[in-house]
């Protein structure tokens, strides 16, 4: 994916630096303010969990209602991506059922 295409996923400006945190074995760039979903979908990651019924899930509402974006953030499980901004070095995984 160019950068343009990838810049062009995202919404508003961009200040500031941006700075990466790590989702499973890979490294995603943020920019300041950005949920850690807008960031993961920017760089094409659509899946942020595997449900109990092995289907993938991910952003769904964006506004924090539905929970299909939880994901295991800092080793903590069931946080939405949506609603938790992203900081460098956070680790993000893909949760697997209920967590
Ligand atoms: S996408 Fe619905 S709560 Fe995050």
């Amino acid at each position: 994916m160019s950068e343009t295409e990838k810049n062009g996923r995202r919404l508003g400006g961009r200040t500031g630096k941006p700075f990466t945190f790590d989702f499973e074995d890979g490294a995603i760039e943020a920019w300041p303010g950005e949920s850690v979903a807008a960031a993961l979908l920017a760089a094409d990651e659509l899946v942020l969990r595997i449900a109990e019924d092995g289907g993938a899930r991910g952003v769904v509402c964006g506004i924090g209602l539905c929970w299909e974006c939880r994901c295991v953030i800092d080793e903590r499980p069931n946080v939405r991506a949506c609603m938790t901004e992203a900081r460098a070095g956070m680790r993000v995984r893909r949760q697997r059922g209920l967590g």
